[in-house]
Parts: structure tokens; C-alpha cells; sequence
């Protein structure tokens, strides 16, 4: 059974998810649905009935209640069932779990742990995914079959872009001439790569001349359990980081259960702000990305080792791993110092 942290946010999904019927998503092995309030704030409940275990996102909304599609139990937005059809009396212990949610940065965070230790400054900062007058972000999604932590050695790493992403990012081996650094403030972790003076990488190659030299960065930030930020910069060798372009991206990853997990992303742009056609060729290369190149790798090598543990596997260590490595102790000590004070 894996151990979650629990004081921690996770993103239950992008905000424009939450239509009418509101979001049902599995999260940290749970059925969870999340609806709007008529307030246009969130809710969330086990979507699960405690009679007979309907979901309850397969019933009906009065107001902000929920009843249930089975037999009629009514529940308020905590949770709480404040009408049985069947007799005046509510019986005891008719309520369900209810979490606390937040919004922020156009993203659904929902508190991993009990709803009233949810501290909203805890919240990653992602300020770059809402639009703007100046930015423009693609957003996607994809559901994949391994445990979280593989998708973090995957994103902490990415010295993979050069074998994996072949067919999208690759070029020219730019991320060996790098220096790669890895160091914790407080308990966010930071891994990243700078390459400086080298050939435009192949995502740049139409903002420089071909013989160019360029300084190259990948920053990857680092939040418990796996929300990630990447910048993406380059800019003309020794012009300095603020002459370059820059693209934020978000990589959030979040437990559907212990073997399968939601990936969403970003990317921001600051140019072609209204142009459809680039948002399709966007969306486009980072579905090639993520869906078909990412994916298949993390799925399949996960599949080799479902189920057990992973140091007791005795990984084989590299240089490149230190982000992954640094991250996956890191959680541990969270987890455990949480379970230290609960018990
Ligand atoms: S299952 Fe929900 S009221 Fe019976
Ligand atoms: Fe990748």
C-alpha cells in the first residue's frame, strides 16, 4: 500500500475542467468529485455514497448539495447529509469525506491530508499558466500507467531528452556540454542544467543564425510530491538571460493511485500570441512528446518493476540521476517526519 504525503497540495486537474457536471478523477487512491459551488468556489467529496456506494457525481445538484442518483440521500458541500427520503432522522455517520480544494493559476489544487491543516500558502507557484496580454499557454493532459516517482526520475533527469526525444527535441548532444546542479531551498529542489556557448538547440534554431553561439538553460523546480516547473531559456552567448526567450512550462504530476498517474503540462510562449496555427503545432509536438516518446518509456520500464521497491532493486546510480535521486529521498523524509507526529 503506497504512503502518500498528505500535507502537501496536488492538482486535481486544470480549472476549465470543471464544467457543469463537475470532475470526477481518481486521486491519491481515491474516487474524488469536484463541483462548483453557486458561489464559484470548489467543492470535493469521495464520490462515494456511504449507503450503497453510488458514485454521487452520478446524481443530481440542488444548490450546492449533492443527492444521490441511487436513493436519494442528500449531502451539503462538506459532506454532511442533511436529507434522508426515507425518514425525518439522519442516521449516524451519514456523511462522506470532503477535501479542501483551491484554485489558482487557472489549476484545481486539492490538499492531500485532513481539510483543516490545508494551508493555502503551501500552493507551488505557477503564475505564468494564466493568459495574458503579453503570454499565451497550450495545456495538456495525459494519464500515465506508472507510479508518480518514475515520472519524476523521468523530468529531474533530462539528459533523456537527447535518446528519448529523438523524433522532438533532441540536437546535437547539447545537454552533455552542460553543467548540471541539483540543490534544495527549504524543501523545494532544484535540478538544473546550463549550457553555455554551444550550438542553437533544435527548439531555437529558427531564432538564431545557424552558426551562432548560444547559452542554453533547463531549470527544473521541484515541489512534494511531483509538481515541477521548467524554464527553457536560450539567448545569445554572454547576452545574459534576460536578452533570451524563455518558455515556463508546468510538468505536474499527481498519484491516481500507486501505479498510474495524471500528468499535466504547459507551455507558455510570449509571441504569435493569437496564432491557432501555432497553438497547433504546439500541441502537436508536445503530445509527439510526452504521449508517444515519455510515455511508453516510463510505462515500460515501470512494468519491470510494478509492485516492488525501488531501491531494493538496486538501481544503478549515474550522475544525471542526483535530481531524481535527491527528490525521491526527500519525499521519503517527508513522509516519514509526517507519520513521525501521526502516528
Ligand atoms: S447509494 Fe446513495 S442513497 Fe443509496
Ligand atoms: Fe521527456
Amino acid at each position: 500500500m503506497e504512503r502518500y504525503l498528505r500535507k502537501c497540495w496536488v492538482m486535481a486537474g486544470w480549472a476549465e475542467e470543471i464544467g457543469d457536471a463537475g470532475l470526477v478523477r481518481q486521486l491519491l487512491g481515491r474516487p474524488t468529485f469536484i463541483y462548483r459551488l453557486e458561489n464559484g468556489g470548489l467543492a470535493a467529496l469521495l464520490d462515494r455514497c456511504p449507503h450503497r456506494f453510488a458514485p454521487l457525481s452520478k446524481g443530481t445538484r440542488e444548490g450546492d448539495r449533492v443527492v444521490c442518483g441511487y436513493h436519494g440521500l442528500t449531502f451539503d458541500s462538506a459532506g454532511q447529509c442533511v436529507r434522508n427520503p426515507f425518514a425525518e432522522r439522519i442516521p449516524a455517520g451519514a456523511c462522506v469525506p470532503s477535501f479542501a480544494v483551491a484554485e489558482r493559476d487557472g489549476i484545481v489544487w486539492l490538499w492531500a491530508g485532513a481539510a483543516e491543516d490545508a494551508d493555502p500558502a503551501l500552493i507551488p507557484d505557477f503564475g505564468f499558466v494564466p493568459d495574458t496580454a503579453h503570454s499565451r499557454t497550450v495545456r495538456g493532459y495525459t494519464l500515465m500507467q506508472a507510479n508518480y516517482e518514475y515520472g519524476t526520475d523521468n523530468l529531474l533527469d533530462l539528459s533523456h531528452i537527447e535518446f528519448v526525444h529523438k523524433g522532438t527535441f533532441a540536437g546535437q548532444g547539447v545537454i552533455f556540454a552542460g553543467e548540471h546542479t541539483v540543490a534544495l531551498e527549504g524543501d523545494t529542489l532544484h535540478s538544473n542544467w546550463w549550457m553555455p556557448g554551444i550550438a542553437p538547440p533544435s527548439m531555437a534554431q529558427d531564432a538564431f543564425p545557424p552558426d551562432a553561439k548560444v547559452d542554453h538553460w533547463l531549470d527544473m523546480r521541484w515541489n512534494a510530491p511531483a509538481s515541477m516547473r521548467l524554464h527553457v531559456g536560450v539567448s545569445l552567448h554572454g547576452a545574459g538571460r534576460e536578452a533570451g526567450f524563455q518558455v515556463p512550462q508546468a510538468h505536474i504530476l499527481t498519484p491516481a493511485d500507486e501505479h498510474t498517474t495524471h500528468y499535466f503540462w504547459s507551455s507558455t510562449r510570449y509571441d504569435a500570441l493569437d496564432s491557432a496555427e501555432v497553438d497547433g503545432a504546439l500541441l502537436a509536438l508536445f503530445g509527439e512528446a510526452f504521449d508517444l516518446e515519455d510515455k511508453p518509456m516510463i510505462e515500460a520500464a515501470y512494468a519491470n518493476v510494478r509492485g516492488k521497491d525501488f531501491w531494493a532493486e538496486k538501481p544503478l546510480s549515474l550522475g544525471i540521476d542526483q535530481g531524481g535521486t535527491r527528490a525521491r529521498r526527500l519525499l521519503e523524509s517527508m513522509i516519514a517526519r509526517e507519520s513521525a507526529v501521526d502516528g
